[in-house]
Order: C-alpha cells, then structure tokens, then sequence
C-alpha cells in the first residue's frame, strides 16, 4: 500500500473490539524503535508493554473527554513510552515521543491494528501502578481492533471530530493548498 493510502486509513478508532494482541507482536513494534530518529541520538525513550485489557490503565486513559469510551469498547493491549528522568519533555525530547508515537501507530498498522495516542492520562498513576523503577511515563498507544467507520472530509477551515446527522464519525483534516503556506 501507498504510504499516503496509509495515512489515509490509519484513522484514530475509539471503539474497539475485544481480541488478542501476542506480547510477540508488540515486541515486533518496538523493534522499529531501535532504528527511528531521534534528538542528537541520546535514544532517551523507553518502552512498557501492556500484553491485555488492563482496566486499571483504560480507566487512567478513560478521562473525561469528548471521547468517553465504554468498558466493552476498551483497547486490547498498550504501549507506553517513557522517559528515563521525572521531567516535563523539552522541545526536543516532546519532538522524540511524537515520532516514537508515529511509529508505534504505523507499525501497528502493518500488522492490523488499530491505535490511538492518549496524552490525556494519569501519567503520576499510572508510574505508580507500572511500578518500573526508573520508568516515567510520557505517552500511551491504545492498541486493538475496530470495526468503526470514520469519515475523512478534507476542507479548507474545519478542524477536529464531530458526528453527522446519521451519527457517523467524522473527523476534519485541513487540505494541501490550506497547510501549504503561500
Ligand atoms: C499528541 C497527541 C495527543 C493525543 N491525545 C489524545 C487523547 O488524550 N485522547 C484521545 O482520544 N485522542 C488523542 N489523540 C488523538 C487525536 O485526537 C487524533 O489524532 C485527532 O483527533 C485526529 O484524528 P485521526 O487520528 O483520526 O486523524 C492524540 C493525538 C496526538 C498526536
């Protein structure tokens, strides 16, 4: 598949469909995190995976939002990514767990699952209940299945998500002529 076919299609899906994610499999991404790019090459990233519908964690990622998310809905397995040091992320190391994010997303893909990054979590609770000495975590990857439909429409003003008058989901993305400055 064309990688913009990728993009395409590689929407954020929030109602998932209970199944099996293989800790294999999620060790399979994190190997793409060995080769990504990173800020002066520190590699300052680290990795925890969640192999299972941990509830506790879905609540901590469940806050409340435009997108509250019912418990038969909840994503199967996650990866979190952390940071070595208790810090805020600089401009730099922010840049890192974006394309870190980036890359779980698009290797998830490949495999046929679905993702979606959450930075509205609890990140103090949930160190606390991975219990990683060393490990802060900065950002989680929600990964599952779902058979949810989400309509594309690409315009020149609207952003965000809404639902249509047949409450189909329906996120905005802005086209080329608007993102490129002239
Ligand atoms: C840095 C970042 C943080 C995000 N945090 C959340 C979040 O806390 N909760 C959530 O439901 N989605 C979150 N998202 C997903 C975005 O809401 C989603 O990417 C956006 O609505 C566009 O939809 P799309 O991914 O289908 O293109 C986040 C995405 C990014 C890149």
């Amino acid at each position: 598949m064309k990688y913009l076919d990728i993009l395409k299609q590689m929407r954020s899906k929030r109602l998932m469909n209970p199944t099996n994610i293989s800790k294999q499999d999620l060790e399979d991404v994190v190997e793409h995190l060995v080769y990504m790019q990173n800020a002066r090459n520190l590699q300052q990233l680290r990795y925890v995976i969640i192999d299972h519908a941990d509830e506790a964690i879905f609540k901590m990622t469940n806050l409340v939002s435009d997108h509250k998310i019912p418990l038969e809905n909840a994503p199967s397995a996650y990866l979190i990514i952390g940071t070595l040091h208790d810090v805020n992320p600089n401009k730099l190391l922010g840049m890192d767990i974006g394309i870190a994010s980036q890359i779980i997303k698009e290797a998830c893909f490949e495999k046929g699952y679905d993702t979606i990054t959450i930075n509205n979590v609890a990140l103090k609770e949930l160190a606390d209940y991975v219990n990683k000495p060393g490990f802060y975590p900065q950002n989680i990857i929600a990964i599952g299945v779902s058979t949810m439909e989400i309509k594309t429409i690409v315009n020149n003003k609207q952003t965000g998500t809404t639902k249509d008058e047949h409450n189909n989901h329906v996120v905005y993305k802005l086209d080329k002529d608007t993102l490129l400055m002239k």
